[in-house]
């Protein structure tokens, strides 16, 4: 594992604030990612990367990796002309001006997947596909979310909770001749998104994994019927897509599945710390410079505030990383413009001064990238590249 000593040599003289990348904990990661696929497929989400050089890297180190799960049209779009193959959207998509291209593109054989969850999808598509003469392939969303009585253990997305809500979109798509059915997916978000070894909180996690381990049966079992019910219909699927890097154990147990969706663990962000069945290294963060010190236990930062979306509670902040012992004030949190530091009583803590850096880490994966237009890449002690951003390559998706 790194020390502040070493990252703070490596990026000295470097203009903060700025994000990087440790090349030799993110090749661990995708070593140990591939590692989890067992024998089914990774698809790459893209949304937890936001970079086509890290997506290059990842795609380019082992056969495992096939596909890409985009999150819009546009962004589908730019990855395409960026030589990418196999593109799932992994959400729906509606407006004529995003879907057009992308049918262009299928016209000219790119392998490019909608997702669907109704009939209004399917109908969308199917005129718009018309108007360009292309027959276009879709993926039905299975909502995986599980409910018990008084309790919602999951999201909301997809209506399609079973076969009886999937038929009547599967006969629809089956009687088009603008669209066919491609594949299906299902995201068990209350296994994969939540952790279930959250520290100070033994007895949530008791329940999340008791909660975890029904819904693991239960997801399986909804999976496997919706894809034998297909088969029957005369629906045959290229591919049946499930989880997230916090499910891969579970997911690829499943043996109707033939591959899985994978994204935060290469970066290997704040949240995903808290699961029990894995761990993945910290590859990516950034820094910001000490500015301040309104008394001899705190540092003042300039910036930091770089939040995660979600329910806005205090795990989607950014957390000082290294050196070790730095907290954030539960009143302040990270800062727009200014972020102060609690310095705890560590033996080990260095004298910290003003133009020092502070080495954050960003609670969600993906949305690091919207802040920085590059990821200094470092490895084996030296920055060796700088790798583009979305944003640095002047791209915003959502
Ligand atoms: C449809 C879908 N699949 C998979 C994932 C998992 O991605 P990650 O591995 O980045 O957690 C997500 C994350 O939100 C998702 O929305």
């Amino acid at each position: 594992m790194p020390d502040y000593a070493t990252y703070k040599s490596i990026f000295a003289g470097i203009p903060m604030p700025y994000a990087f990348i440790d090349l030799d904990m993110l090749d661990r990661n995708i070593r140990d990612i591939a590692k989890a696929a067992g024998n089914k497929k990774i698809r790459i989400a893209s949304k937890s990367i936001r970079s086509v050089d890290v997506l290059r890297r990842i795609m380019r180190s082992d056969d495992v990796y096939e596909g890409v799960m985009c999150y819009t049209a546009k962004e589908a779009a730019f990855l395409a002309h960026e030589g990418f193959q196999d593109l799932l959207l992994g959400y729906p998509t509606w407006d004529a001006q995003g879907v057009l291209p992308l049918i262009d593109l299928i016209g000219e054989g790119h392998v490019i997947t909608f997702m669907v969850d109704s009939i209004a999808h399917v109908e969308q598509l199917e005129r718009l596909a018309k108007r360009r003469g292309v027959r276009v392939p879709v993926c039905l969303d299975i909502d995986m979310s599980a409910n018990y009585p008084g309790l919602r253990f999951g999201v909301w997305r997809s209506p399609l909770d079973g076969w009886d809500s999937v038929r009547p979109v599967a006969e629809r798509i089956q009687a088009s001749p603008w669209v066919r059915l491609d594949g299906i997916m299902g995201y068990e978000a209350q296994i994969a998104g939540v952790g279930d070894r959250v520290p100070g909180q033994a007895l949530k996690n008791a329940i999340v994994r008791y909660l975890k381990r029904r819904s693991v049966k239960d997801v399986a079992s909804r999976r496997e019927e919706v894809v034998s019910r297909l088969r029957e219909l005369g629906l045959p699927l290229r591919f049946v897509n499930a989880g997230g890097t916090g499910s891969l154990a579970s997911s690829r147990t499943e043996k109707a599945v033939t591959e899985m969706t994978a994204g935060s663990g290469f970066y290997s962000p704040l949240l995903f710390d808290n699961y029990r069945s894995f761990r993945y290294m910290p590859a990516a963060g950034f820094a910001v410079e000490i500015v301040r010190k309104p008394r001899r236990d705190i540092v003042t930062c300039l910036g930091g505030g770089y939040t995660a979306s979600g329910a806005a509670d205090g795990t989607k902040l950014p957390r000082p990383y290294l050196p070790a012992g730095l907290s954030l004030f539960p009143l302040e949190g990270a800062g727009e413009v200014q972020t102060p530091l609690l310095i705890g009583k560590k033996a080990e803590m260095p004298d910290l001064n003003i133009g020092d850096p502070v080495f954050f880490r960003h609670a969600k994966a993906g949305e690091l990238c919207e802040r920085f237009n590059c990821l200094y890449a470092i490895s084996d002690g030296s920055i060796v590249g700088e790798y583009a951003t979305y944003r640095g390559v002047g791209e915003n998706f959502l």
